[in-house]
């Protein structure tokens, strides 16, 4: 596992980024698995930026994306699909054939997990799988508690999970209480793994993740088992990881 320390958030999203376009000039046509939430979110617009300069071609790139909420359509607004289009996919060359969420709108959800599932499998593998990682560590929608040997599944969200995730809604009991992520198993199979964490509520659960025991209470423990994970987090995220190391010297 490689820790990388940005500065700041800007610096976040440029390592990041840097990570990304490596994968992406290495194989342009790479299988990228992509995440939604606050903190990729300058890593996209950085490559975007790369893109309109030239520096880098999404035209074969494919993507599947780690989840989306169930019950909202691609037109909601909150939809993770509508977010991939306004913060990424409307900016770049990408052949929006090539991209793949989950759709929240399919009532059967054994249909829909073995959809999505057969993606990931036929696509050769994701080469690089972009992760966040919540305050109480979950990765994906893989809430604590979850089954390391999980596929594609449809998950209950936490209500730590909801909360956090009002402040796109109206009200909170606008946020849909499930969703279909990819499981542990999707993830861990990636080829590799890059996860990104900013600010001073990721510290507890970054540290947790990267050193305390590889546990399903924090899902995001399971990456110490994966041969190539990155991550890149700014202080704040690192803070209780710097500050325990500190008190070991
Ligand atoms: C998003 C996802 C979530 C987020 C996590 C962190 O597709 O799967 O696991 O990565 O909730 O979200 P932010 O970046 O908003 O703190």
């Amino acid at each position: 596992m490689r820790i990388y320390e940005a500065k700041d958030y800007n610096d976040l999203s440029r390592k990041a980024a840097n990570i990304i376009s490596a994968q992406i000039i290495m194989k342009p046509d790479a299988v990228l698995g992509l995440a939604t939430g606050s903190t990729p979110i300058g890593t996209y617009k950085q490559l975007i930026e790369w893109y309109e300069k030239g520096d880098l071609d999404f035209k074969e790139i494919k993507t599947i994306n780690l989840d989306e909420y169930k019950g909202i359509g691609p037109e909601n607004e909150q939809s993770y699909y509508h977010f991939m289009r306004t913060n990424l996919f409307d900016h770049i060359n990408i052949d929006l054939a090539n991209t793949n969420i989950p759709n929240g709108l399919e009532e059967d959800i054994e249909k829909e997990c073995a959809r999505y599932d057969d993606i990931i499998n036929q696509s050769g593998g994701i080469d690089l799988q972009l992760l966040g990682i919540g305050c109480n560590g979950h990765i994906g929608f893989n809430e604590p508690g979850i089954s390391f040997d999980k596929s594609t599944h449809c998950v209950k969200l936490a209500d730590n999970t909801i909360q956090a995730n009002a402040r796109f809604f109206e009200s909170i009991e606008d946020v849909p209480k499930y969703a279909y992520s990819m499981g542990i198993k999707n993830i861990m199979q990636a080829k590799s793994i890059l996860l990104v964490a900013s600010g001073e509520n990721k510290a507890k659960a970054l540290y947790e993740a990267l050193y305390g025991p590889i546990t399903p209470a924090v899902p995001a423990s399971v990456l110490q088992l994966h041969n190539n994970v990155s991550i890149v987090a700014d202080e704040e995220a690192l803070s209780i990881v710097k500050s325990e190391k500190e008190s070991l010297l």
